[in-house]
């Protein structure tokens, strides 16, 4: 069976990893990986295929940081050849970005079978990753969902019982085969790049909603000058050149307590928030990352596509407002979290039963003859 593989941005790249790992359990199984070339920073790209052991990609369609419209275009219009020629059995795409829509909607054009990893997760509100993660849904045959709640968003959208798959979240898998490795890794050098040791705070924002603006930057990076702890801050180049642009860079630098280090590699990123007390975050990536590794999460954002870890306690929303960023933090810094739901995300063997399923579904099945 040939899988071809689309990717691009950062939280793919960890989202693809344990799925080819699962790939080699099984003779026969021919990898394609395809990177659009949405990321293409060493930092935010190579250190993650070095790290998480990934082939490196078989094409690079280059397609750099633009419009949506000029990036999405660009990547249809580069994957379409490919996808003609390489004639895979099924085309899988991962999570929510430009990337993933392109991926998608170029394979269903082309009457491949598709199967979306991270499928049916909604926040209802808008946002460019809303439409990419139903553009995925809709146009894919397999729907493999990471949590029982994204079941019900798809049934909701008509999405046929027969094509959800609830298998857990492949996130979880990467970081149960990587925590050891981090762990040993004891990444001296982001250690001594953030300084010291001790109980730390880490922080990560990246959203364009959030990063793009100068009042919600202002009021994010004003919470962090007053809480007076240890803080580290790896910056996305996105919010790298907005800090920067709106003249808020120098001011962070300056704090005594804040340590700005560049974007990490995952097992870099996995040991920081191993040793760190609690993380601020607006991804929710690292929402999850930080549930798996017992963090108490001080979320940055207005809404979450995982409602199940905040009615639990294990996150608090702040929608970015300084004063609820302090106050979530204080809450956390007096009560140690005890409670820890099993299993929410699965037994850390999605990225198996994604291919089992793939090999039982599609034994027999010819795309192209
Ligand atoms: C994208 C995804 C977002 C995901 C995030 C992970 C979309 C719409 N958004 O957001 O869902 O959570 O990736 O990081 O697909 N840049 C660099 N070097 C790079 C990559 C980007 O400098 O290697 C800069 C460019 O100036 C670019 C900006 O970052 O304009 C944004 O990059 P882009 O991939 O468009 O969006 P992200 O903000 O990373």
């Amino acid at each position: 069976m040939k899988i071809l593989h689309v990717v691009g941005a950062r939280p793919h790249f960890v989202k693809l990893s344990p799925v080819i790992e699962a790939s080699r359990d099984y003779g026969g199984i021919i990898n394609v990986i395809v990177h659009t070339g949405q990321h293409y920073d060493s930092d935010m790209s190579d250190s993650f295929f070095l790290n998480l052991n990934i082939p490196s990609p078989d094409y690079n369609l280059d397609v750099g940081s633009h419009t949506h419209g000029i990036q999405t275009g660009r990547m249809l219009e580069r994957l379409e050849p490919i996808l003609l020629n390489e004639k895979p059995d099924v085309v899988l795409v991962y999570g929510d970005t430009n990337t993933t829509a392109a991926g998608a909607l170029a394979s269903y054009k082309l009457h491949i079978p598709t199967g979306h990893v991270e499928a049916g997760m909604r926040e209802n509100i808008w946002r460019p990753e809303e439409i990419n993660k139903k553009i995925a849904d809709h146009c894919s045959d397999f729907l493999f969902c990471p949590i029982k709640s994204t079941v019900g968003n798809l049934l909701k959208e008509n999405i046929t019982n027969e094509r959800i798959f609830l298998v857990g979240d492949v996130t979880y898998d990467t970081f149960l085969l990587n925590k050891q490795k981090a762990i040993k890794k004891n990444i001296e050098e982001s250690m001594i790049k953030a300084g010291k040791t001790e109980d730390y705070i880490l922080v990560t924002m990246h959203r364009a909603e959030m990063v793009d603006y100068y009042d919600k930057v202002k009021n994010i990076i004003d919470a962090l000058l007053e809480i007076k702890e240890k803080i580290i801050f790896p910056v996305h180049p996105r919010t790298m050149k907005k800090l920067v642009e709106f003249g808020l860079y120098d001011k962070l630098l300056s704090a005594n307590h804040i340590k700005v280090i560049d974007p990490i590699s995952y097992l870099e990123f996995i040991n920081l928030l191993l040793g760190s007390k609690l993380v601020i975050t607006d991804s929710g990536g690292v929402t999850k990352e930080a549930f798996y590794a017992l963090k108490p999460c001080v979320s940055l954002d207005y809404s979450s596509e995982y409602n199940e870890l905040f009615e639990m306690g294990y996150a608090i929303l702040t929608c970015g407002d300084k004063d609820r960023i302090i106050n979530a933090v204080d809450i956390f810094s007096k009560n140690e979290l005890k409670y820890r739901a099993d299993d929410l995300f699965g037994k850390g063997d999605a990225s198996k039963k994604i291919i089992n399923i793939l090999i039982n579904q599609l034994d027999g099945h010819k795309c192209f003859q």
